[in-house]
């Protein structure tokens, strides 16, 4: 029997209770509010994840990943409501995985006081003992569940405003790598969560502005001769990308739709991703259960084909 994996990604929870007018002038916190307002914030629908939170609850996957930006501004009501939100699945920590989006150290205060590793200790634990000191926790966890092991990644680093590139740095590589290797991961389908993409539309640009400042370190990592499901959010958009390993072996890239997000295009409503993984034969089957503006439901969708994405 196939373990079934849901995939949500990018909440954006957004609460300023609490933020003098003051502070929000002085430092980048301002930028990502107006940033928020102007580009997309008339558009996150806090409705839209409980209904979510609702549908997940019905369909009772095996387990549940979160890619990363629950918060938009790391702010500790934001964490709140976050970790209210997880809760309302109703699921065993144990059943939730969570990694950091470069949100959720947006400050330099979220990343002095550990908020992320705080808050959602519980969903970062680990079965092997790998893990280095990282910003966002300790990273990566590895959480060994049936015939999945869900390697969680903090791509996350604090950033000046508008600048939304990663770093998944040297250390946490070698560990992934090990991870890798090791006998309880080789045994079972490996799942590697992490906030940015495995691949990079903007080429050398890319890093410096929002992707993975060692990407190709990380792919190569990867790249370790067996099958690997790379799950990811940061884009905001759903698609499943097959990219071929150097010894035949395939790196599928899944990308998540923001929850919270009601777009026009199809492919960034909010939505979350269904996984069918066994053992033996990896991945089975992924859909998509998408946000119907008309229906005010989730409907099941295909979830397309991500060759060529730009993000
Ligand atoms: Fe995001
Ligand atoms: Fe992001």
């Amino acid at each position: 029997m196939s373990i079934v994996l849901a995939h949500l990604s990018d909440p954006h929870i957004l609460d300023l209770r609490g933020v003098p007018l003051h502070r929000m002038l002085l430092n980048k916190r301002l930028t990502g509010w107006l940033n928020l307002r102007l580009k997309r914030g008339h558009k996150h629908r806090p409705a839209v994840v409980e209904a979510m939170m609702a549908d997940l609850r019905a369909l009772a996957p095996d387990h549940v990943a979160i890619t990363g930006d629950l918060t938009n501004l790391a702010l500790e009501p934001e964490f709140e409501a976050a970790l209210a939100m997880i809760e309302r699945l109703g699921m065993h920590p144990s059943q939730v995985s969570v990694v950091p989006g470069n949100h959720d150290l947006y400050t330099e205060g979220s990343r002095r006081s550990r908020r992320f590793g705080t808050y959602f200790e519980k969903y970062i634990t680990s079965d092997l003992d790998l893990a280095v000191d990282l910003p966002g926790g300790r990273f990566p966890f590895v959480r060994l569940r049936d015939d999945l092991a869900l390697i969680g990644l903090s791509s996350a680093v604090p950033r000046l405003p508008l600048i939304a590139s990663g770093r998944l740095g040297e250390a946490q590589r070698r560990a992934l790598r090990e991870a890798l290797d090791h006998p309880e991961v080789r045994s079972r389908v490996p799942v590697v969560l992490s906030h940015h993409p495995i691949v990079d539309p903007l080429g050398r640009l890319g890093p410096l502005m929002r992707g993975l400042e060692d990407l190709a370190d990380f792919r190569d990592v990867l790249d370790h001769g067996r099958d690997v499901l790379a799950l990811h959010g940061h884009w905001h958009r759903r698609g499943h990308e097959r990219l071929a390993g150097a010894r035949g072996a395939t790196i599928h890239r899944l990308g998540a739709t923001s929850a919270s997000l009601v777009h026009h295009d199809e492919e960034k409503m909010a939505s979350y991703n269904v996984y069918e993984i066994d053992r033996a034969s990896g991945l089975v089957r992924s859909r998509a259960r998408v946000w119907s503006a008309a229906t005010e439901r989730f409907e099941d969708a295909a979830l397309p084909d991500g060759a060529g994405q730009t993000g």
